[in-house]
């Protein structure tokens, strides 16, 4: 299966993935574009690193958002992606894609669903509002993604605890190695393998 990764910053989601092309459970899996928000994105690099294509795409450099949206239709058709992986993206996507590509995009959310969700909640900001609100696990959830922020069907999740000397630097680290780097590729697996199935806006993985 050829996937497309979109990402914002610095790619360590898509290091997962490439990683597990390489030696991990995605062997058969092909990264065929990342798509980045902004071009000082240090997952560029590794990108290129990788012989990954990349291409940046601001909306800010578009006469409108639809005009935008387009262009990233044309680039996903054009990589001949089945799946686009959002792995630290941090636009909205436009109506166009998520339409075209529906039940075909999954993101990362570095929190339990629904906690800690929606407009706004990215980077370190949802591992502080865990710590203020004294919540005893967090983690990180795989889901579909629809037009409104982390909303659609729930893939994955995975939880640690949160232990008392906890900052939120420190659970955002232990959240992405333990939970997002691991889930995040396993999705893709489960995708790849025609287990997943969406009814109704709940996703079932049939093993
Ligand atoms: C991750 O915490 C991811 O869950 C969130 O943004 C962060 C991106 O990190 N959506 P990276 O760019 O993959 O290192």
């Amino acid at each position: 299966m050829k996937i497309a990764v979109f990402v914002s910053g610095g790619g360590t989601n898509l290091q997962a993935i490439i990683d597990n092309t390489k030696t991990g459970i995605l062997q058969d899996i092909e990264i065929v574009l990342v798509l980045s928000s902004s071009p000082d994105a240090y997952a560029l690099t590794r990108a290129a690193d990788n012989g990954i294509k990349s291409v940046v795409l601001r909306s800010a450099d578009f006469a409108d958002k639809a005009e935008w949206d387009q262009k990233v239709v044309e680039e996903v058709k054009a990589s001949g992606a089945e799946l686009v992986v959002l792995a630290g993206y941090l636009s909205l996507l436009g109506p166009k894609i998520v339409s075209e590509y529906s039940n075909r995009i999954i993101n990362i959310h570095p929190a339990l669903i629904p906690s800690f969700c929606g407009a706004g909640m990215y980077g370190i900001k949802p591992h502080r509002a865990a710590l203020a609100r004294g919540v005893k696990v967090s983690g990180a959830t795989v889901h579909f993604v629809n037009e409104n922020y982390d909303e659609g069907p729930i893939l994955l999740q995975k939880s640690v605890d949160v232990l008392p000397d906890d900052t939120p630097e420190i659970l955002q680290k232990r959240i992405m190695k333990e939970c997002e780097w691991e889930i995040l590729p396993k999705a893709i697996r489960l995708i790849a393998d025609g287990k997943v199935e969406i009814n109704n806006n709940i996703a079932y993985v049939r093993e």
